[in-house]
């Protein structure tokens, strides 16, 4: 089959049929826009399982998404979208990023969840954008940027009492969006340890990919503990 692209986790071939498409999950891992390279044994195969279980999880709960059926270990079949050209980040809490912005110590709780769209342009490193910047680059037009705004807190109040069910906190996530073949929004791209931030509920350990990016040690074990309890 036909390979249409790939990415730094993900290949993407044709079905045959026109609307579909075949993600295949990647072991390897980068961070730090590429300049970071290694394999995580088996991360495909979780990363799989766990957004094809999230993806099932958001539709049952009125969010749609891309997603049609797991066909094998590192298969998804999709829908094919035509990607919005945004990164959106949900954070409940501060890490990352947030945590080097703005020098709030990490861990710290949000009273409300913050929402940042950023640039998908590797060359540029996928900066953020405030509003004034998606419109400047026409990105989405303010009344997509607010239903994106929407959907993507909607993902956040279903995805977080279930991961907390796990022993999990969704410290922060990414989430895509693109335009299904009906002409409809829909969640796009995938949901694993390598686009959410989790901390186990009890120790507060790291149990994503930072665990990769940080040189915590433990990575495999972090993902297969992840795909545990998600999957149980
Ligand atoms: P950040 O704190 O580095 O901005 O990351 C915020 C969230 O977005 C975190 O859960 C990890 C995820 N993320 C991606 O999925 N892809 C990326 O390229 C980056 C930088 C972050």
């Amino acid at each position: 089959m036909n390979l249409l692209y790939e990415g730094k986790a993900k290949k993407v071939y044709d079905t045959g049929d026109e609307g579909q498409v075949r993600m295949e999950f990647k072991d390897s891992a980068t961070a730090f826009n590429g300049q970071k390279r290694g394999e995580i044994a088996e991360k495909g195969i979780v990363n799989a399982a766990l957004s094809a279980r999230f993806f099932t999880w958001l539709s049952q709960h009125g969010i749609s998404t891309h997603f049609i059926e797991q066909i094998d270990p590192r298969n998804l079949r999709v829908e094919r979208l035509n990607m919005i050209g945004l990164e959106v980040v949900v954070r409940n809490s501060v890490a990352g990023s947030l945590h080097q912005r703005t020098g709030l110590p990490e861990g710290t709780a949000l009273d409300v969840p913050i929402l940042e769209f950023y640039y998908k342009n590797d060359a540029l490193g996928d900066p953020l954008l405030n509003d004034d910047h998606i419109q400047l680059l026409a990105l989405a037009s303010p009344d997509l940027v607010a239903r994106l705004r929407q959907q993507a807190l909607r993902v956040n109040q279903v995805l977080r009492p279930f991961l907390l069910r796990c022993d999990l906190v969704l410290v922060d996530f990414k989430l895509e969006f693109g335009w299904n073949p009906a002409g409809d929004l829909v969640l796009g791209d995938e949901i694993s340890p390598d686009t959410c931030r989790l901390w186990d509920s009890v120790s507060g350990e790291r149990m994503d990919k930072d665990r990769f990016r940080r040189d915590l040690g433990g990575v495999e074990e972090a993902y297969q503990e992840v795909y545990r309890r998600v999957m149980q």
